[in-house]
């Protein structure tokens, strides 16, 4: 997020004024989701897929954000390039999901092809364009960057690189070599019934976890010493794998291989599980085995699309086949847990009687997250929608 980002701290708060969360009718209104689209989503670096999802000339992965959709396309030279995804004729939406085209992009509707480098190639019926510019109708450019293997598009604006965001939390990365990995499986999407913000506020704090997911709390001592970038908004923490066996049997056979299969990183790398979050909605997982990211993006008021991927360096023994599928199945329950517990929080938000609670300092990166939204769209600060905003 920019640099400007202001934050409150807890001391500023006063000893028994804690921070509240946003009202609960923010999390259910169409001109709130609106205005997130506009001036926190959009201005924001958006993670779109992994170097690896894209290997060859020609191969594309589109990514929507709100009404915008952006295609991530490599061109004939290798780059990664990213346009927006709509034909500069009559709008049509040029390409959908994944796929590759080796040559050219063409438009379905009247033919409009595009060179992989975003101009404009050719139009069908070229003497009904007499004097066209072709070189001023070709694709529109957006922003990208690659960061640990990782590629982000920004609509709008002009923030700092990832990588500067990132700053010296990037370098935790460095032994897990992001860049050499592989997709573990097609990248996902989900929806669900709950606020975007829901699900993020969700993924920003560990306090939770002991109660909320008791199979991450039998597996790990509970880390509080939360990293976090007040300016930038990237956070980090980090569960270490408890050496007393888990009486569950999943876990209990992860806690036993894993450091075993994972002699290429130093030691007190193979014995934890790492958490990051980057403001307004990324999450990034790492684990001794593979990596994944979480990215959770409106689907209307009250709705989100849950986005995400999971990758790992190649690795074709037996063992690490077995460890990652008891990683992935060990987090496919805690999802479920998240997807129940953020179920939960939309509904009780709709309550007639909740006012926001208190948030304790385990909860800062939320607060950060709030104090961003307010920062962004002031009419959050009020405890009920504005007349302006009626529906
Ligand atoms: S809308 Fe694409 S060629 Fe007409
Ligand atoms: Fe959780």
């Amino acid at each position: 997020m920019s640099a400007a980002l202001s934050v409150r701290r807890f001391e500023e708060t006063g000893p028994d004024s804690y921070p509240r969360g946003l009202p609960p009718w923010t999390y259910d209104h169409p001109a709130i989701t609106r205005l997130e689209l506009e001036r926190v989503l959009r201005p924001s670096w958006q993670l779109v897929c992994h170097i690896s999802n894209v290997p060859n000339a020609g191969d594309y992965l589109t990514f929507e954000l709100g009404p915008d959709s952006i295609v991530v396309l490599r061109d004939r030279e290798g780059v990664l390039r990213a346009y927006h995804n709509v034909c500069r004729h009559r709008a049509a939406r040029l390409l959908e999901q994944s796929g590759s085209c080796p040559g050219s992009i063409t438009c379905p509707y009247h033919g409009w092809t595009y060179n992989l480098d975003g101009s404009l190639r050719g139009t069908p019926v070229r003497e009904s364009f007499p004097g066209l510019d072709r070189a001023q109708h070709g694709l529109i450019q957006v922003r990208l960057e690659i960061m640990a293997g990782l590629v982000f598009v920004c609509l709008q604006g002009d923030p700092p690189s990832p990588a500067s965001l990132w700053g010296d939390m990037l370098a935790d990365f460095e032994p897990y070599q992001f860049e050499n990995m592989q997709p573990l499986f097609p990248m996902y999407t989900e929806t669900w019934d709950v606020d975007w913000k829901v699900a993020m506020d969700n993924y920003l704090e560990s306090y939770h976890v002991p109660i909320g997911h008791p199979g991450l709390a039998r597996m790990m001592v509970p880390d509080y010493q939360d990293a976090l970038n007040l300016e930038s908004g990237v956070a980090r923490g980090v569960g270490w794998l408890r050496d007393q066996p888990s009486s569950q049997w999943t876990e209990r056979q992860y806690q036993s291989m894993v450091q075993r299969l994972t002699t290429h990183l130093p030691e007190p790398n193979r014995k934890c599980w790492r958490f990051y979050s980057m403001l307004p909605n990324l999450g990034i997982d790492v684990y001794p085995d593979q990596m994944d990211f979480f990215q959770v993006l409106p689907y209307g008021p009250g709705k989100c699309t849950i986005r995400g991927g999971t990758y790992a360096l190649p690795d074709d023994r037996r063992e690490m086949r077995v460890l990652r599928y008891l990683c992935n199945r060990i987090n496919m329950g805690v999802n479920r847990e998240d997807a129940d517990l953020c179920r939960r929080v939309q509904l009780g938000l709709k309550s007639s009687v909740y006012t926001p609670g208190p948030l304790s300092k385990l909860e800062v990166c939320v607060l950060q997250f709030h104090d961003l939204i307010r920062e962004r769209i002031p009419q959050t600060l009020l405890p009920a929608a504005p007349a302006e905003f009626a529906r």
